[in-house]
Parts: structure tokens; C-alpha cells; sequence
């Protein structure tokens, strides 16, 4: 058992901000994103990246920074809002309609910063550091969605107000799978669920022989201010990108503030949409869950399924 490492500090404090990279060059989706961003990408009816903003906005982050690369048109527009569209649908009448696009309307509350190049997940995230400063902050992926009744965010927020350093979430994943993934070696924490962990170290996209377990990093971080120190002494890891799990094994692996990495073990939904496959089954499964399309598709899909 590991000892928990600090009391909650009424003087912590609580994350505010969220930072969503989504400067990725998406290469596993190609071609759909060739000239289009891959949080672009419709599930349903809105852009993956809308979900992700909306988990964000109702964990309580309100300030939301955008890492963009260079195709940060279609970003910047969808949070936008759109006069001439709003127009042609009012002179129709369609409110229906009118109140769907005004539901990104978050001009404002969204910040974008440019990743100049794609040099990593680490390096996109170091290019936050002017704009989050000295506090606490959540990370989430722009391709990875997590079902929206689950309350992860909120759970590993409060994790790091009380346990202080930096929180990560991890799922079990199937042992060949461990590969494609940032992969934990854990222990239990006195006093935690047994959903909270502590992580002893991180390991990005081992080989299947070297994965400590089969707990696999997935796309929600809430990190210590450190870690923008850290980053800068980070030299390309696997890939030759910037790694963030390499910054995060040498906080697991430090002491001091800001140091120590937790875990919140999560058993819910999340599609990940960067992935052809990934992508389809949070299209199936949110279009089943839609309020107004699940009826009529789940009917159709039992059909479909018959006849396979
Ligand atoms: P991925 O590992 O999915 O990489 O990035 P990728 O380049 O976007 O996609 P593939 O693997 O080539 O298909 C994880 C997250 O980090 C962001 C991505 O946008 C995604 O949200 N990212 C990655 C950046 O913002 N900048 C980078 O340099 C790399």
C-alpha cells in the first residue's frame, strides 16, 4: 500500500481550466482527414469535438484553450457563432434548429493556441503553458469520447484537490491491445475506492511482453503545473514525438509539489474516434442512444444484424 500523499489542502486549487489538443495529424483516419480535422468528424449530428467541449463545460471548466494545427478553420467556426445561418433559419421559423447551432455558440469562452507542428501530445500540451499558468488543469482528447452521464472528469478533479500532483484515467484493455496505448504499473492507495490508484510507472505503447498490466491511458489527464517544467526537459520519446507519458513517468517517478501521479480506474463508455473502427461503434452506440434517432435506428439495426 502506498501512503496517500497529501491531505486535501484548502489552499490547493480547484482546476479551472480544460486544454483540448487537437492539432494531431490523424493519419490512422486518412483520407477523411486529409484536409479536415479528425474531432471534425460528425458522430450523429455534431462534431466529436462538441461532446468534448460539453464534458468539459459541465465538470465546471468554463475556460476552455484549444490547441489547433493548421487546420483550425473548421474549429474556430463551429464554436463561432453564425448570423447568416440564424437568419435563414428565423425567417423559417425552424427555433428547432436556431437553438441546435446556438448550442456551440462559445465564442469567448474558447481560447486557441496553434501547435506550429506536430511534434506530440507533450509538446501540444507544453504549448498551454502561458495560458493555464501556475494551477492545476484538465487535459481532454478531441477523439476520445466518454459517455456523458459517466462523470469522470468530475471524479478525477476532485481526486486531484484532495490527493494534489497530477490524475490520470485508465481502462483495462485486452492484453493484445496493450501496444497501442500508454500502459501504468499501479498500487492500491489507504484510505481511496479501489478505483483510485497510485502510479508507480507509465510506459508509452510497450510490446506485449513488456506492458506492466493491462491498465491503458486513456484521454482525460488533470495535471500539476509542473508538468510544463518537466515537458521542457523532454526529449522525443517513441515516434520521435514529445511524449506526455514520458513527462507523467517522470512526475510518477519525482517528489515534491507537484509530483506523484494518481488514477481513476474508469468501467464506462468511451469510444475512440480517431480510430476507423472506434469511430463507427460510437456511431452506432450514440446514434441508438439519440433521443430522437434511436428508436427508428435500433429497429433498423436489429433487422441488419438478422441478415448478417
Ligand atoms: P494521437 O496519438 O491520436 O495522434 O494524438 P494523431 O496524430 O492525432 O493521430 P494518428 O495517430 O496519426 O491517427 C492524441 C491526441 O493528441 C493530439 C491529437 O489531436 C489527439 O487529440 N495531438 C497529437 C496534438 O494536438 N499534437 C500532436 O503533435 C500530436
Amino acid at each position: 500500500m502506498t501512503e496517500q500523499s497529501t491531505a486535501a489542502s484548502p489552499t490547493r486549487p480547484r482546476t479551472r481550466k480544460a486544454v483540448i489538443p487537437a492539432a494531431g495529424l490523424g493519419t490512422r483516419f486518412l483520407p477523411a482527414t486529409k484536409a479536415m480535422p479528425k474531432e471534425m468528424l460528425p458522430v450523429v449530428d455534431r462534431p466529436a469535438i462538441e461532446y468534448v467541449v460539453a464534458e468539459a463545460v459541465s465538470a465546471g471548466l468554463g475556460d476552455v484553450l484549444m490547441i489547433t494545427g493548421r487546420n483550425k478553420r473548421a474549429l474556430e467556426d463551429h464554436f463561432d457563432r453564425h448570423p447568416a445561418l440564424e437568419q435563414v433559419l428565423e425567417a423559417k421559423g425552424d427555433t428547432k434548429r436556431i437553438d441546435l447551432i446556438r448550442a456551440s455558440d462559445l465564442v469567448g469562452d474558447i481560447h486557441y493556441v496553434r501547435q506550429g507542428e506536430a511534434l506530440g501530445l507533450g509538446h501540444a500540451v507544453g504549448c498551454a503553458r502561458r495560458h493555464v499558468g501556475d494551477e492545476p488543469f484538465a487535459v481532454l482528447l478531441g477523439d476520445d469520447l466518454i459517455g456523458e452521464d459517466e462523470g469522470l472528469l468530475a471524479r478525477m478533479i476532485d481526486v486531484q484537490h484532495r490527493l494534489g500532483g497530477s490524475v490520470i484515467a485508465l481502462m483495462e484493455v485486452p492484453e493484445d491491445a496493450v501496444s497501442a496505448y500508454g500502459v501504468a504499473a499501479v498500487a492500491p492507495v489507504d484510505g481511496e475506492d479501489d478505483d483510485v490508484v497510485a502510479v508507480t510507472s507509465l510506459v508509452e505503447k510497450p510490446a506485449r511482453g513488456d506492458a506492466p498490466s493491462n491498465l491503458a491511458i486513456i484521454g482525460r489527464y488533470v495535471l500539476a503545473p509542473q508538468v510544463f517544467e518537466v515537458l521542457e526537459r523532454t526529449a522525443p520519446g517513441r515516434g520521435g514525438e514529445i511524449q506526455l507519458t514520458d513527462a507523467l513517468q517522470t512526475l510518477a517517478a519525482g517528489e515534491g509539489e507537484g509530483f506523484g501521479v494518481h488514477a481513476v480506474v474508469f468501467r464506462g463508455r468511451r469510444y475512440d474516434t480517431g480510430d476507423k473502427l472506434g469511430y463507427l461503434q460510437a456511431v452506432v452506440e450514440l446514434g441508438v442512444r439519440h433521443p430522437e434517432l434511436g428508436g427508428d435506428l435500433r429497429e433498423w439495426l436489429k433487422g441488419f444484424a438478422a441478415g448478417l
